[in-house]
């Protein structure tokens, strides 16, 4: 079966939030791209990129392994917080099935040389995409990983259900994600029985349902893209590949390359 899954993690999650939002509204958003260009307005939208630590993004400067690269760039994201919003573990999640792509944002919860994890409804429209087809795409730094998915082990799911709040609980168990309700009115009822059985029993009573649990992406290909000045930007490939044009072996089995902007 043809797969694509990807994740992408992205140092300015706005970007991909508003792209998102302004997907709806495009011809609407082109037109007034449009007028603002009428006035030059828009080269306010111009941003030059740069790296004020590592000004360009080259081979001999980073480690030859694409899980130690993602995990200096994470943390040097996590540590600018005041640069972005809170959630800086925030990552689009691409699925693709029937020919059709479908992207949507998730909260990373994990990551190891093993794999990306984050938590979901397995029954959910991205649940059902990752089951046919399990494979997995980031800003002046973007990392884009593809590989396949695997449900992660339901104890690892059973401990992050614990440790959530149990309004975080509550709000998981009344949603039958992705499938249509009559109103707000019905998930607000849901909500309200299942906050009687925690008064009544405790909050351990908010049980996770089975079709609640963890996607292990198991990484096959890393493109890390830094922006530069006048759009030449830098991007550097990891594959598992061998057999791909212009790679050469580094660590751990990966293959690394360099590509055109
Ligand atoms: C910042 C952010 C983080 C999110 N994190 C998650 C998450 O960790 N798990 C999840 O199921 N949905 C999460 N969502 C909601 C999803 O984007 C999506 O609306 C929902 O999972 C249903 O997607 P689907 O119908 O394609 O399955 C998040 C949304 C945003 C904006």
């Amino acid at each position: 079966m043809a797969s694509a899954v990807s994740l992408s993690v992205f140092r300015l999650r706005l970007a991909p939030i508003l792209f998102q939002k302004l997907l709806g509204v495009q011809t609407a958003f082109i037109t007034s791209a449009a007028k603002m260009s009428d006035n030059d307005s828009n080269s306010a939208w111009r941003r030059e990129y740069k790296n004020g630590e590592s000004p360009f993004l080259l081979e001999e400067n980073i480690p030859h392994n694409p899980t130690t690269l993602f995990d200096q760039w994470f943390r040097n994201v996590a540590d600018q917080r005041d640069l972005m919003f809170e959630e800086v573990n925030a990552v689009a999640l691409s699925t693709c099935c029937n020919n059709k792509p479908s992207t949507r944002m998730v909260l990373l919860k994990s990551y190891s040389p093993e794999g990306f994890v984050f938590y979901t409804n397995y029954t959910s429209r991205k649940g059902r995409e990752l089951d046919e087809n399990p494979f997995w795409p980031k800003v002046h730094r973007q990392i884009r990983i593809e590989g396949r998915v695997e449900k992660a082990p339901v104890e690892w799911a059973d401990k992050y259900w614990n440790s959530r709040p149990v309004a975080a609980r509550i709000g998981s168990k009344a949603s039958d994600q992705s499938k249509p309700v009559e109103s707000r009115v019905v998930l607000e009822a849901r909500k309200a029985e299942l906050e009687k059985v925690a008064e009544a029993n405790g909050d351990e009573a908010i049980t996770k349902p089975d079709h609640w649990g963890g996607f292990i992406l198991k990484p096959e290909y890393y493109e890390f893209w830094q922006g530069q000045s006048n759009r030449l930007h830098d991007r550097i490939v990891f594959s598992r590949s061998a057999d791909e044009e212009g790679v050469k072996p580094v660590e751990d089995g990966w293959h690394m390359k360099r590509i055109c902007p």
